[in-house]
């Protein structure tokens, strides 16, 4: 079965279309400068990338939280079973009610599904927006002492690469987290100590953090996700550990010590020129 990956070239996709690829399993990347292209704002596009597909990654963009994101989800699932896709596998995200009405699409498709709803990444560290702030010393967050179980794209990946290639994760839903608790500051200054650069961790406000978006361009309907998913989906409620990836892969999820080595030894947080 050729197997579309939603995002092929992003944190999560990437990853999943590397390991099929391994396998010598068929894959198209799906994303806006893939060649046939899939844009998730341009509906006409979905059906070429489509064409010849047995299953789906769907890792959606920006995220099943934004305005708009269920009626896509909808109209693309409905789209892929009539183009005789068999099998979808959603990733999700934690504790947003708009991603858990997603979920339901995918699992209501009569199509044989897996879901992985996946905690904050490790990776939005090493490959995403904060990046530049750990690479400028400072990272300012609307975010205080609730801590976060930051989960691993590598155990993502793996799961989905599972769910893609065999059965038995038909009908599952996984949770998934890392396999500790930490919060932004000590998340931080684990980074700030693994690579020997001094990073300041500042909470700051919602409104604080909205002015510094707007000052550096950031689109508007970006702040307002980012600020949903800072201030209200980091509210404690998701304060707690899953055991989604030892439910789906048999071992424990990759601790966030070994993903910071891993990160330095690549040199992304070294102080660019
Ligand atoms: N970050 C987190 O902590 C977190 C936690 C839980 C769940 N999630 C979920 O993860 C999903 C994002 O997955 P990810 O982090 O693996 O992806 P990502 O790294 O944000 O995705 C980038 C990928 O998406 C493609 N892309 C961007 N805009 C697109 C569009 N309009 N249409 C089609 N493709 C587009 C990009 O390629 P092109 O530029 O070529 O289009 C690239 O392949 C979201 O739905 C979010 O809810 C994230």
């Amino acid at each position: 079965m050729k197997t579309l990956v939603l995002g092929g070239t992003g944190k999560t996709g990437r990853k999943v279309a590397q390991r099929l690829q391994a396998r010598h399993a068929d894959v198209r990347i799906g994303s806006r400068t893939a060649s046939p292209a899939f844009d998730w704002e341009d509906p006409s596009t979905w059906n070429g990338a489509l064409e010849g597909i047995g299953q789906v990654y769907i890792s959606y963009q920006p995220d099943l939280a934004s305005p708009g994101a269920l009626e896509a989800v909808s109209t693309f699932t409905k789209i892929a079973s009539q183009t005789g896709v068999k099998k979808l596998v959603l990733l999700s995200g934690r504790g947003e009610a708009e991603a858990k009405q997603c979920e339901q699409v995918v699992m209501g498709s009569g199509l044989n599904w897996t879901i992985i709803r996946a905690s904050f990444f490790n990776q939005n560290f090493s490959e995403s927006f904060i990046v530049d702030s750990i690479l400028a010393g400072y990272v300012m967050l609307p975010v205080g002492d609730v801590r976060e179980p930051f989960i691993d794209t590598d155990d993502i990946a793996d799961i989905a690469v599972a769910a893609l290639t065999d059965e038995k994760h038909n009908g599952k839903l996984y949770e998934v987290t890392g396999s500790k608790l930490l919060t932004f500051r000590e998340a931080v200054e684990e980074i700030a100590e693994a690579s020997g650069r001094e990073i300041v961790y500042q909470e700051i406000t919602g409104d604080e953090y909205e002015a510094m978006l707007t000052k550096y361009q950031v689109p508007a309907n970006v702040i307002s996700l980012l600020k949903y998913l800072f201030i209200e989906v980091l509210d404690g409620r998701n304060e707690y550990l899953s055991n989604g990836v030892e439910e789906a892969l048999g071992r424990k999820p990759t601790d966030f010590s070994t993903f910071v080595k891993k990160a330095v030894q690549t040199g992304v947080w070294n102080q660019r020129e």
